[in-house]
């Protein structure tokens, strides 16, 4: 079921993970994946039903994807590793740290949040579910493209469009409907914050309106120790948006990380 992960980097290397968001593929981390190859052992995969991953029977449920990867390090024989996600991908590494925080060395939760859908998020994952019954992925395109760059970016095909807009018409429809399920009925982590004793760095892109500066500075507010960069010019996709900021603020987080006292067993 599990789908091979791309590995890049040295073996003996930190293992950096990284976790896509929804509707896209491992393809999102292209730029990141070219950088930090260099200095870790570089693991991105598709989540379920995204990429080339098949979709599997449903329903499916955040926790499976959580399952999906602890199981994909068993298979490369990672213990513990530095976990980086982005939107959905951060729902996924959040719930891992939350479940198994011993296999969690440091955790970048990108352009996300800890709470659960509200009334309103949820009516509007139904109406995306409906609209990709009727007229296909190209349909929630047009729903998510200005949600996710902002109308400017969308019209002048700014940094991450192309990609991103291909991704999401590359995704299969059902697994775009499993997906959505499976956020709409995520728990909501914000009470457990508290007792997280990972090292986090919080990324958010000044102009994300899907998951707003606000959530991210109440993520910070609530994990102890928690580092907190505000990405300019970038929306929700805030890796794609303005690449170099964003891979300095994961250079400096990870250099930190890696270089603290008792930074525990490394890989
Ligand atoms: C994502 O980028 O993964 C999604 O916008 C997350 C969501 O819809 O909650």
């Amino acid at each position: 079921m599990l789908h091979a992960p791309s590995v890049a980097g040295p073996a003996q290397a930190w293992p950096l993970v990284f976790l896509h968001g929804f509707p896209f593929s491992r393809e999102q981390w292209a730029p990141q994946v070219a950088t930090f190859a260099a200095t870790h052992r570089v693991v991105s995969y598709d989540l379920r039903g995204h990429g080339a991953a098949p979709v599997g029977p449903g329903p499916l449920m955040i926790e499976f994807l959580v399952d999906d990867l602890f199981g994909h390090l068993d298979a490369l024989g990672i213990r513990r590793a530095t976990l980086c996600g982005l939107s959905m991908g951060g729902y996924v590494a959040l719930r891992a740290v939350d479940r198994e925080p011993g296999r969690v060395h440091g955790l970048v939760l990108c352009d996300t949040r800890a709470d659960s859908d509200s009334n309103e998020a949820r009516l509007a994952r139904a109406e995306s579910i409906r609209a990709i019954r009727a007229r296909g992925m190209e349909a929630l395109a047009e729903r998510l493209l200005p949600a996710l760059f902002g109308k400017d970016a969308v019209a002048t095909d700014g940094p991450g469009v192309a990609t991103i807009r291909r991704l999401i018409g590359a995704m299969d429809p059902d697994g775009a409907c499993q997906a959505l399920g499976a956020m709409a009925c995520r728990l909501d982590l914000t009470d457990r914050l508290s007792a997280l004793r990972t090292p986090t760095l919080i990324v958010v892109g000044d102009r994300d309106t899907v998951t707003p500066l606000e959530a991210s500075r109440r993520m910070h507010a609530a994990i102890p120790g928690s580092r907190m960069v505000v990405i300019p010019d970038a929306g929700h996709v805030s890796n794609l948006s303005n690449v170099a900021a964003f891979n300095a603020a994961l250079t400096d987080f990870l250099q930190g990380l890696e270089g603290r006292p008792g930074a525990g067993q490394g890989p």
